[in-house]
This record gives C-alpha cells, structure tokens and sequence, in this order.
C-alpha cells in the first residue's frame, strides 16, 4: 500500500498556489460560520489551518496525530479502492497534493488539496468520526470480497461527502464535498429545491447519486455517534446480499418509508437539463 504514496514537497509549492488555498480558505470559512457542523470549525481551529498557505502534511499529521491518530498522505491521483481503503483502516487519509487553477476555481472534478485537505482534515479531529472513517476503511476491504464496493461508495458519498447533520432545530454541513464547495454550501442548507431526508443505512446503499453537479438528494444524521453506531452494529454482509434482490433507487425520488425533512421541488436539477 505505501508504494501510491508519494512526497508532499511542500517546497515546491509556488507562490500563487499557495494564495490559491489562501483565497479558498479566506471564502470558505466566511461561508461556513453558522453553517457547519461546530465540529467541523472546530476541527480547523485544532489544526491551525487559519496558517496562510497550503498546509505541510507533515505538520498537519503531528496536531492530527495527537487528536485522533490519524495522519494525512500524499497520493498521486486516483488509487486502487484497495488501497484507498486499507489507508484509511490505518488511519490515514490519503490527499491529492495538486492545486486547482483560478480557471477551476469554482468547479473541478478530481479532488485537489483543498477539496481533500480542507474539507476532509477537520472532521478527522472528532473521536467518533475518525473512529467511522477507520470502520469504513475495514468494511471497504470487507465490501471487496462480496463485490459490493459500489453500495458502499453511496454511503461515503452520502455521509462522508455530502451529509447534513442535525443541530438543535437546523441543520448543518460536515460533507466534504459540500464544504469545500463555496455555492453548494449555501444551496445545501438553503435551496428548496433538493430534498433532504432523515439517514437510512439501507435505502442509501440503493440510491443513485450525481458526481457531476449539486445534488438532488441528501441524508441527514442527527449525530456522529447515530452514524457510527448504526454502521459498526449493522453486519453489511447479509445487506449485500439482500440489496442484490432489490431495485436501485432512482435520484429525487422520495418513499413512503422516507423521514422527509424537507420535500424538495427539484426545480434546479430540472432548469440544468
Ligand atoms: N459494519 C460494517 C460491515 O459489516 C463495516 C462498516 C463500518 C462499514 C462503518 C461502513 C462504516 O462491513
Ligand atoms: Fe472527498
């Protein structure tokens, strides 16, 4: 597994990149007060990463290491699923190192530093989801040998990536790809277009999900320790089997069976086609 990781070299770096991350941080962290998680803000206050420019992983790995004991690794790109998953059983989150360029400001699609480091790291720092990103890992490896890594993947997009959390009587972010997004941060949590519906373990690893614009779709926990809970109770090997007879879920489409926080017009997805 080490062989995919590569340097940082931080050093190499060039000055625009890092006024790059210095832009994203600066927007980011204005859109996200009152809007995240407080654990995720947390997060970035225990790692320091208010410290201009693109962190050093190292550094990052030291604070995070003392947190929670994970660290954080450079990776070329895409990575085998295998790969992926047995870093993250070891507790290590594996990041791009590159950096978007102004014209990818707003949108790119490979995951860049700031996508992996920013709206990653911080939930790292949280005992409970540092403790479901490591059981993810193990139950990815597990996930290989019934051939049912793409169930699981929803639930990383669903949770990981693009989940709500309950706050009092709001909501808030943790997703990465949300917080990491400066227009999807406010459409998630404001738009009434998408709908948004309490966390089913099983209903997720049936439903469909968009890679290419915001989503349509989104899951709502009401606390880390529910989400790691329910996955570390649940044997996933008899749910892969028994999704297998089932029909796929289409996206936007709502179930009787649904806890519906917010029935979303879908006026938005409709406008882009
Ligand atoms: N309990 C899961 C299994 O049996 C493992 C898992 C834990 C998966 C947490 C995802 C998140 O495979
Ligand atoms: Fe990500």
């Amino acid at each position: 597994m080490d062989k995919w990781i590569i340097p940082q070299d931080w050093n190499q770096y060039a000055p625009s990149e890092h006024a790059m991350w210095d832009t994203l941080f600066a927007r980011q962290v204005a859109m996200l007060s009152g809007r995240a998680a407080p654990a995720f803000l947390e997060g970035i206050d225990v790692l320091r990463m208010s410290k201009p420019g693109i962190p050093d992983f190292d550094e990052l790995s030291e604070r995070l290491h003392k947190a929670t004991g994970w660290s954080v690794v450079a990776v070329p790109g895409l990575i085998p699923d295998e790969v992926f998953f047995e870093n993250l059983a070891n507790r290590r989150f594996v990041a791009g190192r590159f950096i978007r360029t102004p014209e990818q400001i707003d949108y790119l699609r490979e995951p860049d530093v700031f996508h992996d480091v920013f709206g990653h790291a911080p939930l790292l720092v949280h005992p409970v989801f540092a403790d479901y990103m490591q059981a993810y890992g193990q139950g990815g490896l597990r996930s290989m040998q019934y051939g049912s890594i793409q169930r699981l993947a929803r639930l990383y997009w669903y949770t990981v990536e693009f989940g709500l959390i309950r706050d009092g009587d709001g909501l808030k972010l943790y997703g990465a790809g949300i917080v990491s997004s400066s227009s999807e941060s406010r459409y998630a949590l404001e738009s009434d277009s998408p709908n948004r519906l309490g966390f089913d373990l099983k209903r997720i690893m049936r439903t469909k999900y968009r890679i290419d614009d915001f989503q349509q779709d989104y899951f709502v926990i009401d606390s880390f320790e529910q989400l790691l809970r329910e996955t570390l109770e649940t044997d996933f090997g008899p749910l892969y089997s028994e999704l297998e007879s089932l029909p796929e879920i289409e996206i936007s489409t709502i179930l009787p069976t649904d806890r519906v926080l917010t029935h979303g017009t879908q006026v938005y997805a409709s406008r882009q086609r």
